[in-house]
C-alpha cells in the first residue's frame, strides 16, 4: 500500500545541504497501524509529509496503492490526495473563518458536488462527539475539540490511508486517549491504513508495528502490541 524507496530529503542551511532523511526504504501493508517514533528532529514530520505527498523528496520515490505520487503533476497529486489520503496535523490546521461543519465539508466539496455531503459531515462530527458544535468556529472550541474536528475532516472522504502527526501532542491524557481510540476504530472498522507519529511510547505500543527514526534513518523496526496480527510485507 505504501512503499518508499531510497527516500531522501535535504534542506539547505547556510548554503550547505542539510540531510534530513537519508535513503530511507519502508513498506507499509494495507490496513496496518504503524507508529513512527524517534527524537525531536529525527525526521518524523518530514517523512510523513513525503509519504502523504504534501512535500517533495530530494531523492527516491513513494508509491501509494501502486501509484508513483511524485511522477504526477502537482495538481494530479492534489487530486489523488483528496481521494485517498487523510492527514491530521499536530496543530490542527483548521480554517479559522469556517465553522466546524464547514471545515469538515472542505475536502468533501473538493471532491466535487455530492448529494448528502452535509449530512455526512454532520454524522462525522457527531461520531467524534461534537454533535452540538456544528456552528462553532475553531476559536470557540477547546484544543481537544479542534483536534476532533481535524480528525473528522481527515476522515471525511474515507481515505485509504490516514497520516497523523502527533495528534495527541497538545492534548491532556484523557482527550488524547479518546482521539487514539477513534483512530484505532477507523483503522479497524473502516480498514484505513494508519501511520501515526508520536513521542508517546505507551501509545506507540498500541500499534501493530513501531518504526523508530534516528537522524533520518530507520534505527529499528519491530512489532508492537498486537504482534499476533500478521504484518504482511508488501503492498
Ligand atoms: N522547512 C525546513 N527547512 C529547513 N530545515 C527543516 C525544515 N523542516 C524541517 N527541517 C529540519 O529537519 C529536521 C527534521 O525535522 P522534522 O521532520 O520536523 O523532525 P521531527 O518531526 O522528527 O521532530 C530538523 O532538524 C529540522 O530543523
Ligand atoms: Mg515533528
Amino acid at each position: 500500500m505504501i512503499v518508499a524507496e531510497g527516500l531522501g530529503k535535504n534542506y539547505t542551511s547556510g548554503g550547505r545541504p542539510l540531510p534530513v532523511l537519508r535513503s530511507l526504504d519502508l513498506e507499509i501493508a494495507s490496513e496496518a497501524f504503524v507508529a513512527v517514533v524517534g527524537p525531536s528532529g529525527s525526521g518524523k514530520t518530514t517523512l510523513l509529509g513525503l509519504l502523504a505527498g504534501l512535500d517533495e523528496p530530494s531523492d527516491g520515490r513513494v508509491l501509494l496503492d501502486g501509484e508513483d505520487i511524485f511522477a504526477m503533476t502537482e495538481d494530479g497529486r492534489a487530486e489523488f490526495r483528496v481521494h485517498n489520503v487523510g492527514f491530521v496535523f499536530q496543530t490542527f490546521h483548521l480554517l479559522p473563518t469556517l465553522t466546524a461543519l464547514e471545515n469538515v465539508l472542505v475536502p468533501i466539496e473538493l471532491k466535487g458536488k455530492q448529494v448528502g455531503a452535509r449530512e455526512h459531515a454532520e454524522g462525522l462530527l457527531a461520531r467524534v462527539g461534537l454533535g452540538a458544535r456544528f456552528d462553532h468556529y475553531p476559536a470557540q472550541l477547546s484544543g481537544g475539540e479542534q483536534q476532533r474536528v481535524a480528525l473528522a475532516r481527515a476522515f471525511a472522504n474515507r481515505p485509504k490511508i490516514l497520516f497523523a502527526d502527533e495528534p495527541t501532542g497538545n492534548l491532556d491524557r484523557d482527550t488524547g486517549a479518546s482521539i487514539v481510540e477513534m483512530l484505532e476504530e477507523l483503522n479497524q472498522e473502516a480498514r484505513t491504513t494508519l501511520v501515526l507519529v508520536t513521542h508517546d511510547l505507551a501509545l506507540a505500543e498500541r500499534a501493530d508495528r513501531i518504526v523508530s527514526l534516528a537522524e533520518g534513518r530507520i534505527a529499528s523496526d519491530r512489532p508492537g502490541r498486537d504482534s499476533a496480527r500478521p504484518i504482511a510485507v508488501g503492498t
